[in-house]
């Protein structure tokens, strides 16, 4: 048999199982260190108490005849996808509940809309970014084009005429670095995305954590329902991570090749995938109720005044970062010039708190280091003592 070759050209392993092996090694070893994981962005407050309740009155329904329920609906429940719909319409773009699928999570719906385009398409990549998204595109023999974020830009790339390409990720807010576009900086991207006929994969996962007035779908700017598809998750915005959530938005209008995408993503997901349970679908659907989103958005301030702890903490060590502000993660620089990994590795057996090696999400990442705010505020006290002690 033939293999997919284009396997041998990933790293050994995914980003975040490494870290998970070098922190297994490093407890076996030692078993008496109390270990603080900054590293992999898992929410750790648990999950609203509206939420719980949509959740328990559904066990019931499923435990009586007259409201049991088998197969669900090929893209998620109507109720659910009527309430994503409705938080759209409030933040002014105008989706309707047939453009929203509601999947398990955005990292697969990431991963699987690759089965919409060509093999062989040209992926614009920004680099560091979720490592997702280059992983997925060399599995599928795809062409990559990174494009740099950097210092001087502010970690968010611009279009560049000159590059032609299929595919445009952007994730905003970034995962790793936090940084946010602005709507201009989006519109840009619009333009150029309709200019070069090429679709946008717009990752939001992270839009509930803006607080300023910046834009947290693709959707609030003009023209991208001719060009962009929105991938969207509970996980960190109502602690889904383990619940299991997400949904992609792709506009009726979105067409290439005479193809409607909405038509091919509807062929390919009622084939391929068979919907999340009713239970899970009617507590995401109370995460986006009035008592749900106020309920989360408490949780969500929580997160941030951890990453407002571990800004300080930066500020006052004098080392330079971004994000923090309108994201839970904090991307710095490595101090002293060290490589991320070499700091992964100093910041675990010195101050026993475990990091993302910025390398890990491109090689403009290397030099830079990833801390997530989704611990305990006693966590994050700590380990920032830690690391001033460490640092100092
Ligand atoms: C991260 O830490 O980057 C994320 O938790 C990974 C993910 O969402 O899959």
């Amino acid at each position: 048999m033939n293999t997919n070759r284009n396997y041998k050209n990933l790293q050994d392993s995914y980003l975040f199982a490494t870290i998970g092996q070098k922190v297994k090694a490093y407890t076996a070893t030692n078993p008496d260190k109390k270990i603080i994981r900054m590293g992999i962005g898992d929410v750790t407050l648990p999950l609203a108490p509206a939420v719980i309740t949509a959740m328990q009155n559904a066990v019931a329904e499923m435990g009586v005849p007259e409201t049991f329920r088998g197969y669900g609906e090929d893209y998620g429940y109507e109720f659910l996808r009527t309430a994503i719909s409705e938080y759209y319409i409030k933040k002014g773009a105008n989706i309707s509940p047939s453009e929203v699928f509601v999947s398990d999570g955005a990292k697969c719906d990431v991963a699987n809309i690759l089965d919409i385009f060509a093999a062989g398409s040209t992926a614009l990549i920004p680099d560091p970014v979720y490592p997702v998204y280059s992983d997925t595109n060399i599995m599928a023999g795809n062409k990559i084009i990174f494009t740099h974020g950097n210092e001087a830009n502010g970690f968010l790339p611009m279009p560049d005429e000159s590059i032609n390409a299929d595919i445009i990720y952007i994730c905003s807010p970034n995962n790793p670095t936090g940084a946010v576009y602005n709507k201009e900086q989006l519109q840009k991207w619009v333009d150029y995305a309709i200019s070069k006929d090429a679709i946008i994969l717009y990752d939001s996962a992270y839009e509930a954590f803006i607080q300023d007035d910046l834009p947290t779908s693709i959707f609030q700017i003009s023209g991208a329902e001719k060009c962009a598809i929105e991938i969207g998750s509970l996980s960190k915005t109502a602690g889904f991570t383990g619940t299991r959530c997400g949904y992609t938005i792709i506009p009726h209008t979105l067409e290439r090749d005479g193809m409607s995408l909405h038509k091919m993503w509807s062929r390919r997901q009622s084939t391929k995938y068979n919907q999340l349970p009713y239970i899970i679908q009617r507590g995401a659907e109370a995460a986006f109720l009035p008592d749900g989103l106020a309920q989360n958005k408490k949780n969500i301030a929580y997160y941030l005044q951890n990453a407002k702890l571990m800004s300080e903490t930066f500020d006052g060590l004098g080392i330079r970062y971004c994000g923090g502000k309108n994201a839970p993660y904090i991307w710095l620089k490595c101090p002293d010039g060290l490589k991320s990994w070499d700091f992964f590795d100093a910041l675990l057996e010195k101050a026993n708190v475990v990091g993302t090696p910025g390398a890990g999400f491109g090689s403009q990442g290397e030099g830079f280091f990833r801390l997530s705010a989704f611990g305990s505020k006693e966590n994050t006290i700590e380990a920032m003592e830690r690391v001033k002690n460490f640092l100092k």
